[in-house]
């Protein structure tokens, strides 16, 4: 439809028709396709309400959405369609590894692809917009989120950001087999203070923008067509509500035009912050910020008319709001096809395919993290492995927000094994949730039933196992619901029961090698002390046991490298490896002297630093060469070294350029991620792995607030992990 089109049919619509617009309808609306009139009212919505909404929320099924779809647009009064969102993060029903774990793969690609398959399974069931990507910033693993992040790093959370909306997207969202990407949550909702879910983040404005604002920009400019609001307030005022973020923000600086939708109930959060006395001020505040669709509460709908009519709102931000949600319908297409891809048949083509579970499994591969190997892997057909761990028959692998899959589907590394017909002994040992376990997640309720003596012999068999078995492979982490929303923790170890059969089968067989499940960096000490192998498997999805078994096996050696430090301990948290310098930074040549920035009892330095990951084979750097030592405005040079396979397998390596700043108008990181690549070799090759540095790549919020590069003195690194010391340096002039 053309724009004057959409401006026409907005001058048309009544108050209450326009007011609708901005309302979100939830899947409990409808049943089975067809809207529910009961209980409605009772939640404080008219019929006419719901009969008006603007979009609906969760309601997935190519034929649910277009009964509801054709129903709607009969009684609408000017025949507008709904749009239907959902929370399609690593998958539809073909899961992805979580999307922490795709960072690890320091690969954006793997990303596209996964959210390219999201896309074509779930515009098939109908849905035109989903809410994803999340790329908050994340530097506290005691946070349950981080595991729906990319990680600590700005610049690789920006690269991965841009990939995921190119996926969902493509060029144009209204083509067949795409959806609307939103990112999400704007802002910083991933430096909740303490770590704490929904806690108050206090941020200084620079670290805002140096460090959080890039990667929703990176989206924004991808052509994310919505953004969602955060649950935090920042620097004590909530995001919803918060006109210099949205609209000076995002909406001038960075130019987004498109929709900003609140996150769940967060409007009616601001009346809980305490920023205003009830509903119709919460209303007033949020629409003021220029917040857009109301998910989940009643404010729009039930206040809007009357704020309007006393005077207390200008009907003109109502109308931005309406001309905007008409946009984004336009954008998709909605007007001309309001069903888009709704289609039963290729729901049954499409979901969990050949093809889809194929890309799941490739990608799976790509994100494990070998953190340690002594001798221990690639496992070899002929020896006897004992396969042992709650995780070697769990199907729960595919994280805390597939909350459309079904776990009957993924694969587990049992089945997985046994398909690939090695010499093996498998033994659960125990269950994934500890003894009187009861956690509610996603409106199911996790539980652990067994008696003591149940579990007892379980372990028994299990150590038992163990002694007849050349190696074992020991299948532990965390549960899935100990991440993800609502998921923050305390202590981020593995549960005590998975340290206990660890330390018993340790104790019968020292060839023990840890294949951890985790949705966060755990602290693994003692894991790392009992273990002669660790391989990081994260949530890894569907085809999870496919995929790890392939990796023990030596099929494709490890390639993934940490998306955040693995701490030492919880109590260093927030952690991240782009600290600022201290003025007493520790010496390394007096480490014990006291008055440095340190701690008594524990180190500064993380267990495994970001960046971090063995693979099979192993990488051998040549010196950084630069084409030059000085950069020129608006030039460039180049930072290069040869990277050379020296060991016996093929491999990948994810090769990082480094940058520091040296002096600078304000103090600068010691060090941040300014490239990488991902460069595969076999056994003996060589590459030369070049990385053109610009200006641009410098610039930071300087002492007076400006993006500028101080000329001066840079150090460039270029290496495995973020403490590498192969170095160079240039200035620049
Ligand atoms: C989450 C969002 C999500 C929304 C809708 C909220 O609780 O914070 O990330 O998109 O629910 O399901």
């Amino acid at each position: 439809m053309e724009q004057s089109k959409l401006v026409e049919l907005l001058n048309d619509m009544s108050l209450e028709e326009k007011i609708n617009q901005l309302f979100q309808a939830n899947v409990s609306f409808y049943d089975k396709g067809s809207i529910v009139t009961g209980p409605v009212e009772e939640q404080g919505f008219t019929q006419r309400t719901i009969q008006e909404a603007g979009s609906v929320l969760s309601l997935l099924g190519a034929e649910n959405i277009k009964n509801v779809q054709k129903e709607h647009m009969e009684k609408h009064p000017h025949h507008i369609p709904l749009v239907f969102m959902a929370d399609i993060i690593n998958g539809y029903k073909t899961i992805f590894p979580i999307p922490l774990a795709q960072g690890a793969a320091f690969n954006p690609e793997v990303a596209r692809i996964g959210a390219e398959v999201a896309a074509k399974e779930v515009s098939a069931a109908g849905i035109h917009v989903t809410f994803s990507p999340m790329v908050d910033l994340v530097r506290d693993a005691r946070w349950g989120r981080v595991m729906e992040s990319t990680g600590e790093d700005t610049f690789l959370n920006c690269e991965y950001a841009k990939a995921q909306v190119m996926g969902y997207q493509g060029e144009d969202p209204k083509a067949p087999g795409r959806i609307g990407a939103c990112v999400k949550h704007f802002a910083a909702y991933g430096a909740p203070e303490a770590g704490k879910d929904y806690n108050n983040v206090e941020l200084s404005e620079r670290t805002l923008r140096d460090d959080y604002l890039p990667a929703y920009e990176a989206a924004i400019k991808a052509g994310a067509l919505l953004v969602m609001t955060s649950f935090n307030t920042i620097n004590h005022v909530p995001s919803t509500a918060n006109k210099w973020l949205m609209r000076q923000v995002l909406r001038r600086e960075m130019g987004f035009n498109g929709v900003l939708i609140s996150d769940w109930a967060a409007i009616d959060e601001i009346r809980k912050h305490g920023m205003c006395e009830d509903r119709k001020g919460a209303a007033k505040l949020a629409i003021e910020a220029g917040t857009d669709i109301d998910m989940m509460t009643t404010c729009y709908p039930n206040y809007l008319k009357e704020l309007i009519n006393e005077g207390e709102v200008d009907i003109a931000l109502l109308d931005e709001a309406v001309l905007r949600v008409l946009e984004l319908k336009n954008k998709l297409g909605l007007f001309e096809n309001p069903y888009k891809d709704a289609d039963e048949e290729a729901e049954k083509r499409l979901l969990l395919c050949k093809e889809h579970r194929q890309k799941a499994k490739e990608v799976a591969k790509e994100t494990f993290v070998l953190l340690k190997n002594e001798q221990m892997l690639p496992l070899k057909r002929e020896e006897k492995i004992a396969f042992i761990g709650p995780y070697i028959e769990e199907k729960g692998i595919i994280g805390a927000w597939s909350m459309f899959a079904d776990e009957k589907d993924s694969v587990t590394i049992r089945e997985a094994v046994e398909n690939y017909g090695a010499n093996v002994l498998f033994s659960k040992g125990c269950d994934t949730l500890w003894a009187g376990a009861e956690i509610l997640s996603m409106d199911t309720y996790h539980r652990n039933t067994r008696t003591k003596a149940e579990q007892d012999a379980m372990m028994e068999e299990a150590v038992e196992t163990a002694r007849k078995a050349d190696k074992v492979v020991l299948c532990i982490g965390e549960h899935r619901t100990q991440s993800g929303e609502g998921g923050s923790r305390g202590d981020i170890t593995i549960p005590k029961h998975h340290k206990k059969l660890l330390k018993k089968v340790a104790k019968v067989n020292k060839n023990v090698i840890v294949v951890l499940f985790n949705g966060r960096p755990l602290d693994i000490r003692k894991i790392q002390n009992m273990a002669k192998a660790i391989l990081v498997v994260w949530m890894p999805g569907t085809e999870g046991g496919n995929a790890i078994t392939e990796v023990l096996y030596g099929e494709t050696s490890p390639s993934g490298k940490l998306p955040m430090s693995f701490p030492y301990t919880v109590a260093q948290m927030p952690m991240h490896y782009d600290e600022f310098r201290s003025g007493r930074q520790i010496n390394p040549e007096t480490p014990d002297y006291r008055f440095q920035c340190k701690y008594l009892d524990i180190p500064n330095a993380p267990l495994y630093p970001f960046g971090y990951g063995l693979s099979y084979t192993e990488f051998d750097y040549s010196e950084v060469k630069l084409s030059a030592d000085t950069l020129t405005r608006g030039g460039n040079l180049t930072a290069g070294v040869i990277l050379k396979n020296v060991g016996e397998y093929e491999g990948a390596e994810a090769v990082q350029l480094y940058i520091c700043d040296e002096v600078g108008s304000v103090v600068r990181p010691v060090r941040e991620l300014k490239g990488f690549q991902k460069i595969w070799l076999k056994p003996g090759e060589e590459k030369q792995v070049t990385f053109t540095i610009t200006e641009e790549m410098l610039k930071f919020y300087d002492i007076n607030m400006e993006y500028v590069a101080e000329k001066g003195r840079f150090t460039v690194f270029i290496g495995g992990d973020s403490s590498t010391q192969n170095q160079a340096q240039f200035q620049l002039v």
